[in-house]
């Protein structure tokens, strides 16, 4: 089965010339991205001003439903958007925090810019609540639910920890979350493209994330999922002509709202970066998410057998059912060992709190896995010998 989905990697140039197992920070380019941008240009250069009318200008809404189609959201429902604090800030203006409802939930294991964002609407009456993790790796569940009270307006929360790759219990969240009132923004960042997401088998409110790590779609698109029902009834109030009902129009005075996804946007898309995002988004769905989590379940099992065989701390959840993609190693100078790991070609990164994090993907070999684990026990030997 695996070595099914390895038929896929000489789509990946860069998988020649590397150790790739770094999908959880940014998916490898797949090689139909060089027509992407060559046909982009050629749009540009010979169709010029009319290329808006011919194809830009709903382009947003078609790479909003290919990445739909990955979480089971409905055609119309996604927005696009340059990235996922963009979306924030999307959903936090269709709401006013002057009320008695004003609170907003989250843990201090979610994204920090998403936090860096609701903190500084503390001005415009958001009350945050953080709660606090025991562990570093997990968000203590029940604590959360806690949280969440009548007077909880939202509940802004990452599907998977980028630090650990802890899988939060979306279903807990979102059902304590109706019973009070409140509404989850979930992050599906870490989740979408290396662990199933059914946005309408969650009930989720709204969904968000990007799609330059399991999506191998590159910087610049993120997408905002709202839910039907209530898509029809938010109005943003960071909004722009790109969600006016007639946009051509040019009309002066307040914005009249077009429907889903468009109501959600604003202003001039980010043409380049959605015609780059759409060949992975496109081998992704081949590929199939329910494959690469099985696969991506057995890989993460090897790193953290090969981690413990070195009797080195694993920063992430040892039940492949709470772990999303990746594995963080905090082996002894963990931020050191990263920095060497980067000049022989193996490409990982480092996270305080967390250790170095390795995330295998569709197209990963296991000889990788046992290829980077030999390199940072080869760094780590010549380490301890120059400090004899
Ligand atoms: C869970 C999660 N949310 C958000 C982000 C990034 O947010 P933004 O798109 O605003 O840069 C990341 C990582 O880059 C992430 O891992």
């Amino acid at each position: 089965m695996s070595h099914d989905l390895l038929r896929h990697r000489s789509q990946f140039p860069i998988l020649d010339r590397t150790t790739y197992l770094i999908s959880n920070s940014l998916g490898a380019m797949p090689r139909g991205v060089y027509d992407a941008i060559h046909d982009y240009a050629e749009t540009w250069a010979t169709r010029g001003v009319r290329a808006w009318e011919e194809r830009w200008w709903m382009l947003a809404g078609h790479v909003g439903d290919e990445i739909g189609a990955l979480m089971n959201a409905p055609k119309g429902s996604i927005s696009t958007h340059q990235n996922v604090t963009t979306c924030q800030a999307v959903v936090a203006s269709c709401f006013d925090f002057s009320g008695k409802r004003n609170k907003v939930v989250y843990t201090d294991m979610n994204f920090p810019s998403v936090m860096y964002f609701w903190e500084a609407q503390k001005g415009r009456g958001v009350r945050v609540h953080m709660v606090k993790t025991d562990d570093a790796i997990t968000v203590p569940t029940e604590r959360l639910l806690d949280a969440i009270d009548e007077q909880t307006l939202l509940v802004p929360i990452s599907h998977i920890i980028f630090r650990s790759a802890f899988i939060n219990d979306a279903k807990a969240i979102i059902e304590k979350a109706h019973k009070v009132g409140a509404l989850v923004v979930l992050d599906t960042f870490q989740s979408l493209g290396t662990v199933p997401v059914d946005v309408q088998a969650l009930d989720t409110d709204f969904a968000c994330g990007g799609v330059l790590k399991w999506l191998c779609g590159g910087p610049g698109v993120a997408y905002l999922y709202v839910r039907p029902d209530l898509g029809n009834k938010l109005v943003p109030s960071f909004t722009g002509w790109a969600a006016h009902e007639d946009p051509f129009a040019f009309e002066i005075g307040p914005n009249r709202y077009t429907v889903p996804p468009y109501r959600f946007m604003n202003g001039t898309p980010h043409v380049p970066a959605l015609e780059a995002c759409r060949p992975g988004l496109k081998i992704i769905t081949e590929v199939g998410v329910d494959r690469i989590r099985e696969k991506s379940k057995r890989q993460t099992t090897r790193l953290i057998e090969l981690a413990d065989q070195h009797g080195w701390p694993v920063n992430t959840p040892r039940d492949p059912e709470q772990r999303g993609g990746t594995v963080s190693i905090d082996m002894p100078d963990s931020y050191d060992v990263c920095r060497e790991l980067l000049k022989r070609e193996i490409l990982v990164d480092y996270r305080p709190k967390a250790g170095v994090r390795m995330s295998p993907h569709f197209y990963n070999t296991d000889e990788e896995l046992e290829t980077a684990i030999d390199a940072v026990e080869e760094i780590l030997k010549n380490r301890q010998l120059a400090t004899r």
